[in-house]
């Protein structure tokens, strides 16, 4: 259990327009913070102004990314009580990430109780307009001021929080994705499967590219034989391949294991949908396009939600999904899933976790 101290800001800030909010550019008044010292383990957790981190330009984190982030949201539910969606799952992540960076573990009730208690003292900033909430980002950074390629001693872990609309600006309507050919994200024995800001750093040049042509993130295939899906930039991805819903496998260890892609597979199992997690190669994709059986597709994300794309782009060739509108079972997950969020709908899962 945290003893967490508190220390006010003097002045709060004006909210944001709840309707132009768009993803990650308005921060509430404070954040969490704690610290991590060799030999004593984490402590001074605080709730403080939010505000500049200093650190020393010879912080290993500027110079060697040992460094890692999750990301999850807070929402008003109808009866005013707030709610987080499968917190654990985001915490069980994190020390997964925390073990692949050698970054010291986190004790998860902690965590818990930190997120609890900065969502609920800055509660008056989470937005109730339809398709808001507020997006949690947990982070921790290595700060030694140290230029030695090590493990680092000391480290801080903060949780920022901003009021959010949807992802991407074109919000629940589909998105174009373009498939990448010449970069990759990850490879096996990388960092795939942690979430770690290299990995998207690693994305940007391909991200560049599709951007430039018109698209709104990539769709990245395996770093060895260039051949099979791994996930798009911030979103795992499903197709349905003639009535088959499928989506890569974790198993090479090059994927994020998203929290809202394993809400999905959860939910289509209870359907009775049939939902297979294998290998999925872009030639059978293609192949399915051809036959008239890619039915849909769609992305995963605690920030993008379900967000069902349109087209996508191969070496050329175009494919245009569901008439470029959102399939049904893209909108069923979507309906279903954010009911469950904004508590419209009834937690058979047990996914959510009151604040207050
Ligand atoms: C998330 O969905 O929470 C993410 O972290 C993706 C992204 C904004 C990098």
């Amino acid at each position: 259990m945290l003893n967490i101290r508190i220390e006010p800001i003097a002045q709060k800030k004006p909210k944001p327009d709840q309707n132009k909010l768009g993803f990650g550019n308005y921060f509430t008044d404070h954040m969490f913070m704690m610290n991590y010292t060799e030999g004593k383990g984490w402590y001074d957790p605080r709730i403080v102004p939010y505000g500049d981190i200093a650190l020393p330009p010879a912080a290993m984190v500027f110079h060697y990314a040992q460094e890692m982030f999750e990301g999850l949201k807070a929402y008003y539910t109808a009866d005013g009580t707030v709610q987080l969606f499968r917190p654990q799952k985001n915490i069980e992540r994190m020390n997964n990430t925390n073990e692949r960076m050698c970054i010291p573990q986190l004790d998860p009730d902690d965590v818990l109780q930190a997120i609890k208690a900065i969502v609920d003292y800055d509660k008056d900033w989470i937005p109730t307009a339809d398709g808001t909430s507020l997006y949690i980002r947990p982070f921790i950074i290595a700060t030694d001021e140290h230029l030695g390629v090590h493990i680092a001693k000391n480290y801080i872990f903060a949780i920022i929080l901003s009021p959010v609309g949807s992802y991407y600006p074109t919000g629940i309507n589909p998105v174009k994705i373009y498939i990448e050919t010449e970069f990759v994200r990850a490879v096996k024995g990388g960092t795939g499967y942690a979430k770690v800001g290299g990995n998207y750093a690693a994305s940007l040049k391909g991200q560049e590219k599709a951007e430039k042509l018109g698209y709104a993130q990539v769709l990245w295939l395996d770093g060895i034989h260039r051949k099979y899906i791994d996930e798009v930039g911030a979103m795992n991805v499903f197709f349905v391949i003639d009535g088959e819903v499928v989506t890569p496998a974790l198993d090479e260890g090059n994927i994020l294991p998203g929290v809202t892609r394993d809400s999905c597979l959860a939910l289509l199992r209870s359907w009775g949908i049939k939902v297979t997690e294998r290998k999925v190669s872009i030639d059978e994709l293609v192949q399915a396009y051809d036959a008239g059986k890619l039915d849909e597709a769609f992305g995963t994300g605690t920030a993008a939600v379900i967000s069902p794309i349109g087209e996508l782009n191969d070496d050329g060739k175009i494919m245009t999904l569901s008439g470029g509108k959102i399939g049904p079972i893209s909108q069923r997950l979507y309906d279903t899933l954010t009911g469950i969020q904004w508590g419209k709908k009834e937690d058979t899962f047990g996914w959510t976790v009151k604040v207050n």
